[in-house]
């Protein structure tokens, strides 16, 4: 089966997630969607993933499924989202994906996150910086991403074949 991971990312660990499940399979696409949209036609099955922030998904990931809702739902089709709460997987990709492709996922799971000050931009640098600073102060750790939950994902991908 032809699998394209297609994904979303605004400051690098997303893409860094979505190579890291495609490194668990033997030829399937990454495709970057802010570099353009891939042909859908192609493939059997299609991972999408995206960012949070403010719990909302990156906003080229959710573009790109609301114009092809239709093709997409004739595929077999997962979800993965990076965001520091990974408690709440499944309430961001109800928010942010149309039900009805959704109820035909056959998985959806967060990776976790990363927060990296340096990669932040204006007013939200000033943000991050005040939220991690308020973090640290009551020992809450910073996010990282969980090479488990990408384990957990492909072995779902390969158990469809
Ligand atoms: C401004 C900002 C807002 C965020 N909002 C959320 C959020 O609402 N929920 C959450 O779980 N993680 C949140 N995060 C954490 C991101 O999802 C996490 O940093 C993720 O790794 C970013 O992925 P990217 O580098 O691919 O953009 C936020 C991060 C930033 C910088």
């Amino acid at each position: 089966m032809k699998t394209l991971i297609a994904y979303a990312s605004k400051t690098g660990t997303t893409e860094k997630c979505a190579k890291l499940l495609s490194e668990q399979f033997n030829g399937a696409d990454l495709f970057d969607l802010q570099s353009g949209n891939p042909d859908l036609n192609n493939y059997d099955v299609v991972v999408i993933g995206g960012s949070i922030r403010a719990g909302m998904l990156h906003k080229t990931a959710k573009k790109y499924v609301k114009a092809n809702i239709e093709l997409l739902k004739t595929k077999k089709i997962a979800f993965f989202v990076c965001s520091a709460d990974v408690t709440r997987a499944n309430d961001f990709l109800k928010a942010n994906i149309p039900a009805d492709l959704l109820a035909r996922s056959f998985y959806g799971d967060s990776f976790g996150g990363e927060i990296d000050l340096t990669k932040q931009k204006g007013l939200f640098k000033f943000i991050v910086k005040k939220m991690t600073e308020a973090g640290a102060k009551k020992g809450t750790p910073l996010p990282n991403i969980l090479p488990e939950n990408i384990k957990k994902f492909a072995d779902k991908i390969n158990s469809l074949s």
